[in-house]
């Protein structure tokens, strides 16, 4: 059977994720809006968009807001991506972060993570670095799905594909075609569900000592970007760092960070 995504749903549905997540599809990619969602108009056995539309405006269907953001999201990651930012962390911010707060140890957080990879990855260079100083590292997204797998911690050759030699004999377990994660790094994150536009769950974060925020921002608006960012810096302490993926900037965006160029990678710091 084919379900055809007329144009005045696709806008209202459209409409309807942006508001929810900041998300912003143009009319350019109805088509991956239509083949995402066509699954979840068969699994509910819906006759169309219109009725999933409907299904979700009204109390979020029942569940199916949660299935909606993981349908509508994109949780390409792998470990040690950007690795020059992972180096810039741990050989220069590490300190900094260290010389402000002593002994009471760092908070971390990692605001968009997908399906655990790169606060794992985090977790795995303190480590290594024999850090004797409690370290919180939170992660989070708002798709259900990618945390479930980030709890599970078994992944695939290809999400290991740049894990060092070392670091792969040392923190995974190889069974079969699956990499399984070392238990004192999968327990070393806690992980929680926070949609980045909802004031009230970002506010619970506090006092954070830095923030990987990394390619996420790419899928909202400029509005929906301003809205993250200003959420983003009151979750930092003054002084706190904010690490953006490699191919983003905060440039037109806010002036409210101040930017440092350490070994070629750029990074933002809370006034
Ligand atoms: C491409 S992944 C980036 C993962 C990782 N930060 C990296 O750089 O490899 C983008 C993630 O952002 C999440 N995301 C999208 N909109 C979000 C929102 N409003 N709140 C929280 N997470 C969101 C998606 O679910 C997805 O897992």
């Amino acid at each position: 059977m084919h379900i055809e995504l007329q144009d005045s749903t696709f806008k209202q549905l459209r409409d309807f994720i942006y508001e929810k997540t900041g998300i912003y599809i143009s009319d350019a990619k109805k088509y991956f809006l239509e083949n995402r969602l066509v699954r979840r108009i068969q699994e509910r056995n819906l006759s169309g968009f219109d009725d999933y539309l409907y299904l979700i405006q009204y109390n979020g269907g029942g569940g199916e807001l949660a299935r909606l953001y993981d349908a509508v999201t994109t949780n390409e990651t792998f470990f040690f991506r950007e690795p020059q930012q992972f180096g810039v962390f741990a050989d220069s911010i590490v300190s900094e972060i260290l010389k402000e707060r002593g002994a009471q140890g760092m908070r971390l957080w990692s605001a968009a993570c997908s399906t655990g990879e790169e606060p794992y990855t985090i977790s795995m260079l303190l480590m290594e670095k024999k850090m004797v100083v409690r370290t919180e590292m939170i992660a989070s997204d708002i798709s259900d799905a990618a945390l479930e797998s980030a709890k599970r911690a078994v992944y695939s050759s290809y999400a290991v594909r740049n894990v060092p030699e070392l670091y792969l004999r040392k923190y995974f377990k190889a069974n079969g075609q699956a990499y399984e994660l070392e238990s004192s790094v999968r327990d070393s994150v806690k992980f929680m569900n926070i949609n980045l536009t909802d004031e009230k769950k970002v506010k619970c974060l506090r006092d954070l000592d830095a923030i990987f925020c990394r390619n996420v921002l790419i899928y909202f608006d400029k509005k929906a970007k301003q809205r993250v960012l200003s959420l983003l810096y009151d979750s930092l302490r003054p002084g706190g760092f904010l690490f953006i993926g490699s191919s983003e900037s905060l440039h037109n965006l806010t002036r409210a960070f101040k930017p440092a160029i350490i070994n070629g990678v750029v990074v933002y710091q809370r006034s």
